[in-house]
């Protein structure tokens, strides 16, 4: 993967799971990456785990809800490298409860972060990556491919983003930047102990089995090879790729797949 050498890659969400492998995987490949979340102490704690040079990183305390924090996020990365070829709006929070017992700032918070989030960085970011024809990423979800029970929120915030890129997508053809949007399936991160419940507070477990689940840095090395060859969707997991073609043909037998399959989780919110 040495196209990515020397090249700027911005990843949110990058204080842990997903956001963190693909940071960490940009840098080994060469690039120099800048680093936003909120919590800042984890990714100075990532940094000097992994010895990252001062020269080729950078860490920009971001509230992706905050359109001023996204636009200085952009303001320093140019600052520090001068241009940005990747941005990766990686950064997300997920839920896990029965549409009716949610409040309004539950399903908020869901399209704030998850959605709202990246409008804000890519309207920032953007005319920065049509001057390197660069690439603008959405790290969507299986929720993104067809709607999750117990996740409408997260379901919704997903499908607007994957509203959002394709219309960007053919906003800019002749200016070649390129838009990929990737659903990975499940993944062993904290995304599910951090999950929202209905009155916004944390789930604070997990309810599958999380040794099953792909690893945060087979996801990161499937979402850079997908930046490299330019790819504009990638579905991952034999799930997640029955999932999208089943649908096109056979969309009430896969709403009864996933009802069945949802079902079985421990303290499912729907019967
Ligand atoms: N894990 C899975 O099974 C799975 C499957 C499909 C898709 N995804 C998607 O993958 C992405 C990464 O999730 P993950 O699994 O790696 O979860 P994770 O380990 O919980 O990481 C989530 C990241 O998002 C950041 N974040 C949350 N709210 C934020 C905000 N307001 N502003 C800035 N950053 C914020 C967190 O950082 P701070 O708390 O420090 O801000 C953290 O770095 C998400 O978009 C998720 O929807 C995950």
């Amino acid at each position: 993967m040495n196209q990515l050498k020397n090249k700027i890659v911005v990843v949110t969400g990058a204080s842990s799971g997903i956001g963190e492998a693909l940071a960490l995987e940009s840098y080994r490949h060469g690039a120099n990456v800048v680093m936003a979340a909120r919590n800042i102490e984890k990714m100075e704690g990532i940094l000097k785990k992994n010895n990252l040079q001062p020269s080729r990183s950078l860490l920009v305390k971001t509230d992706v809800t905050k359109p001023n924090e996204c636009k200085q996020l952009i303001e320093q990365t140019i600052e520090t490298f001068g241009s940005i070829d990747v941005l990766i709006n990686n950064a997300g929070v997920s839920m896990r409860a029965n549409f009716l017992d949610c409040t309004f700032e539950t399903l908020h918070q869901l399209m704030n972060v998850n959605f709202w989030g990246a409008v804000h960085c890519t309207k920032y970011a953007l005319p920065h990556i049509i001057k390197t024809q660069g690439s603008v990423l959405g790290v969507s979800s299986i929720a993104g491919v067809n709607g999750l029970p117990g996740r409408s929120g997260y379901s919704s915030s997903k499908f607007a983003l994957h509203g959002l890129f394709e219309s960007l997508r053919i906003e800019n053809l002749s200016n070649r930047v390129n838009f990929l949007l990737v659903s990975p399936g499940w993944t062993s991160t904290d995304i599910r102990n951090r999950a929202l419940i209905g009155n916004g507070s944390q789930q604070g477990s997990s309810p599958r089995n999380e040794k099953k689940m792909s690893t945060p840095q087979e996801i990161a090395k499937l979402i850079l090879r997908g930046v490299i060859k330019r790819k504009s969707f990638i579905v991952h997991s034999p799930t997640g790729i029955s999932m999208f073609w089943l649908k096109k043909f056979v969309p009430r037998l896969v709403d009864k797949l996933i009802h069945n399959s949802l079902k079985k989780e421990e303290g499912a919110p729907f019967s």
